[in-house]
Parts: C-alpha cells; structure tokens; sequence
C-alpha cells in the first residue's frame, strides 16, 4: 500500500490534509482515520457505500469489469482448473499448495469432519421443521461448548485448529440439519470421499441402500462451493470481524456470520428466489412481476437480480450459469416450468430498460438454485450449502484480522437525531 497522494478538506475553514493509500488494484482509500481527532467531525456513510473498514490480501472484486479474485487467482481460472479444497488452501495461506502441502491439508481436514456424538443430542432439541440456517446457528455457536481446547484466540496453534474444525465439520453439521428436518438417521461422513461428494453422501444416503455419488454432480457442488468460497467485505464477512474485533472466539463469530447470511438481501436470497420463480409460476405471469419490480409503492424485488458491487455481471453467475446447463442436460430436465420461467425472467429483464439502467444483472443466486433443486435438495438447503461454502472465506478474513497489529474492536460512530436532553418526569406530569 504505497501512501504518497493526498486530500485536502476544509472544515468551517479548517483545512485537513488526509493521506490517500493506493492499492494493488481498485480505487484510492481516503485515509480518515485522524479526521475526528483534527476536525471534530465523523463521517457518515450508512450502508457503507463509500468506506473501506480494513485493508486485506483476500479477495478482490472489479465490479465495473465484473472480476472477481481470490489471492490474485481469477474466479473463473479456480472453477474451470482447481478445486474446492484447494481454494480453500489458497484462501487460508495465500498460495497455491505443493502437491505435499496439498495432500497435509486434506488429511487434516477429513481428520475432522465428524462432530462430538453428544452433539446429537443437541439437534434433537430443535423442532423438526426448524429452518436449517437456524439449527446452524445454533449448533455452530454451540462448537464452542464442545471444542474448549481451540477457543484461546490468542494462540496461533488454536485458531488454526478451530479453523480446520469449522472447514471440517460445516458440511457434516448442515447434513445433519437436513436429515434430522425429514426424519432420516444422521449419516457418518465418509473420508474416502472429496468435500463436495462427502457432503452430497451425507445429504442423500440412507442406512438401507447403497448409494453412489454420481461424479458429475459432485463436480457441480465443489464449483458451486468454490464460487461461494469468499466476497470481500460483504455484510457476514463483516459481521464475523465485527464479532471476532471484540475477542470472541472463532466458533461464535461464525455463528454471527451464519445470522447474517441467512436475510433474503445476502445469502437468503437462494431460496427465495426459487421460491419467487415457483410463484411466478408459468411465463404468461412475468410482465405482472416485472411491474411489481419496478413500482416504487410495492417492496417486490426480483430475488437473484441486482448487487451491491458488480455493476456490469457477477462474474460467479455466467459460471454458475454454464454448471446449471450442464446439470440440467445430465438429468435430463428440460421442460421443468421454474427453468422455463427463469430463463424467460432472465431474458425479459436484461433487455428491459428499468434494469439495463440501474444496472442490475442476475447474480449468483439466480442459478445457484437451480442447480440445487435439480440435484434434489429443498429450498430451505439452499441457504445452508452457501453458509458452508463461504466458512473458508469468513475464517480466512478473521485469521488475517486477529494477525494484523492494527487490530481494533470495531466501533462506528452515528449521527444522533433523537431528542436532546431532557429530564426525567415523574408518571403524573406526563
Ligand atoms: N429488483 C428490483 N429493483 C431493484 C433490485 C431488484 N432485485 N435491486 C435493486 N433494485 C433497484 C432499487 O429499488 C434501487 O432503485 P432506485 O435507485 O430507483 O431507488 C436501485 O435498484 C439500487 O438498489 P439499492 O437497494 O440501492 O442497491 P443495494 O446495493 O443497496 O442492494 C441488493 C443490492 C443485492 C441488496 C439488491 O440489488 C437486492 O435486494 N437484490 C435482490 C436480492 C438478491 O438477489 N441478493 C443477493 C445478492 S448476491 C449474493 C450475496 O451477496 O449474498
């Protein structure tokens, strides 16, 4: 980060020089850290449209040019050429594994893809019906009763051991979710299994049968893994630092990051664009909701369309896009009425100017759920495999936070508008 330019604020005739940072790529960062102590004034910036919280070496994002980066590494090079495990290696330590760097972590991870037994015991107290993002937060914020031993965030040895945990055994933990909300037995991961094929496994096997992982699909599953894997500062990534910037240990702050992800604007938004395609129903009925979309007066969206960031394309949806068309093509499902609306509500709206101008694109959710539904899974699992996908990406960000010597509590300021002060009046004189 090279500090050479910088800006000059007058305030009520005060002027203030603020150092510019200059990144590896992407905007100039104004530097306001000592605005407050020189100016007396905040910044305000709700939603965090203009404000960059931390620096890191993580991920990047263009969203004019619609890239997308991962220590560098160009999302679409990892979906075509690497795998999951090994974005998630690459994520962690910054580099690209050597093959006995590659095959160390592996065996690391499968060592712990099994949760405590008495865990168990602890999804038998959900209702049966209960979201699995809400058994998730729960069962994952209860890892810290059940893993004293790598809770001491100041050791570095136990925050690598609780980030092999979470890796490990998020997968095992959203199975378990899933099976026990259709009454089917916990199934054991298998380690002989990839990630992705180990979780398909878990999700779809019984005790009675046989079952075998059809190798195309658990090729679609570690993409879908792999472009979930990290997005910079969303809002989960930022609510796990924001939780871990207090010293909270590693399980808890991804229980917060779970919470996050779970709302319809983030990681909810899967499953309720599926849901959405489902209402539509049939392709006579887009116009109707294309209008609702546009009208200011009706909170309608159209789930899977727009982002914060890319303004051009996500570039995770074409990827996710060619997956769906292969999944599809290999199931043999053609004339399903959710795809057909999909295609057509995708069609309609990139030609329709209300989004051509606002710039609002199908995301990655549009076809994630696609996929998903023809592999089998209901929509209430949409939500949970993103939460699995994106645990490397929020412990890889929290690790770098812990590490950074600038590590802070995060605490933003406001803009008070409430009454000024007054005093207390008794019950009788109000
Ligand atoms: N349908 C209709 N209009 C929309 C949509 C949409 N999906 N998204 C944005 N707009 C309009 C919005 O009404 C606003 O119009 P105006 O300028 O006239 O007030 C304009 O576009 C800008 O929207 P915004 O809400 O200020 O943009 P934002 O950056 O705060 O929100 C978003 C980004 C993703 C929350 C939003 O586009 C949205 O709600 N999309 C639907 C939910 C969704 O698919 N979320 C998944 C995002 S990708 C995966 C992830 O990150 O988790």
């Amino acid at each position: 980060m090279a500090e050479s330019k910088s800006a000059k604020l007058l305030v009520e005739g005060k002027e203030i020089e603020l150092p510019i940072l200059s990144p590896t790529a992407g905007p100039d960062v104004m530097d306001i850290r000592k605005l407050y102590g020189q100016a007396d004034v905040f910044t305000y910036d709700p939603g965090f449209t203009s404000t960059a919280s931390c620096d890191s070496t993580i991920t990047f994002i263009d969203g004019d040019k619609g890239e997308l980066w991962y220590r560098g590494y160009p999302i679409e090079q990892l979906a075509d050429q690497s795998n999951y495990l090994e974005v998630c290696y690459l994520l962690l330590y910054g580099e690209l594994p050597t093959a006995a760097q590659m095959k160390d972590f592996e065996t690391r991870v499968t060592r712990h893809t099994m949760v405590h037994e008495q865990m168990h015991n602890f999804f038998r107290g959900f209702r049966r019906d209960a979201h699995p993002m809400a058994t998730m937060v729960g069962v994952v914020g209860a890892m810290s009763a059940f893993y004293h031993d790598s809770t001491d965030i100041s050791d570095p040895q136990q925050r690598e051991i609780a980030s092999i945990r979470l890796i490990a055994k998020l997968p095992t933990i959203a199975a378990m979710a899933y099976k026990y909300s259709i009454g089917q037995p916990f199934v054991y991961p298998r380690n002989d299994l990839s990630y992705a094929a180990n979780f398909l496994h878990m999700c779809f096997s019984v005790p009675a049968e046989q079952y075998r992982v059809e190798p195309a699909l658990a090729k679609a599953m570690d993409r879908i893994m792999t472009l979930h894997a990290d997005h910079e500062q969303n809002a989960s990534t930022s609510t796990v630092r924001l939780a871990g910037s207090s010293g909270a240990n590693p399980f808890a702050c991804i229980a917060a990051g779970i919470a996050c992800l779970w709302g319809p604007a983030h990681g909810g938004a899967n499953q309720a664009c599926l849901e959405m395609l489902r209402e539509i129903g049939s392709v006579d009925r887009i116009p109707e909701y294309i209008a609702r979309a546009k009208d200011k007066d009706d909170p309608f969206r159209l789930m899977g369309f727009g982002h914060r960031v890319y303004k051009n394309f996500d570039p995770r949806a074409k990827v996710m896009k060619e997956s769906a068309d292969e999944v599809l093509e290999l199931l043999g499902i053609h004339d399903n009425p959710t795809l057909q609306v999909a295609k057509e509500l995708e069609k309609i709206a990139l030609e329709d100017d209300y989004f051509v101008s606002k710039k609002l694109y199908p995301n990655v959710d549009f076809y994630s759920g696609i996929i998903l539904e023809a592999m089998g899974f209901p929509t209430a699992m949409f939500t949970p495999i993103f939460a699995l996908s994106r645990t490397v990406g929020w412990i890889a960000q929290w690790k770098e936070m812990i590490s950074d010597p600038q590590n802070k509590i995060g605490r933003p300021r406001q803009l008070y508008v409430g009454s000024p002060r007054r005093d207390y009046q008794d019950m009788g004189e109000r």
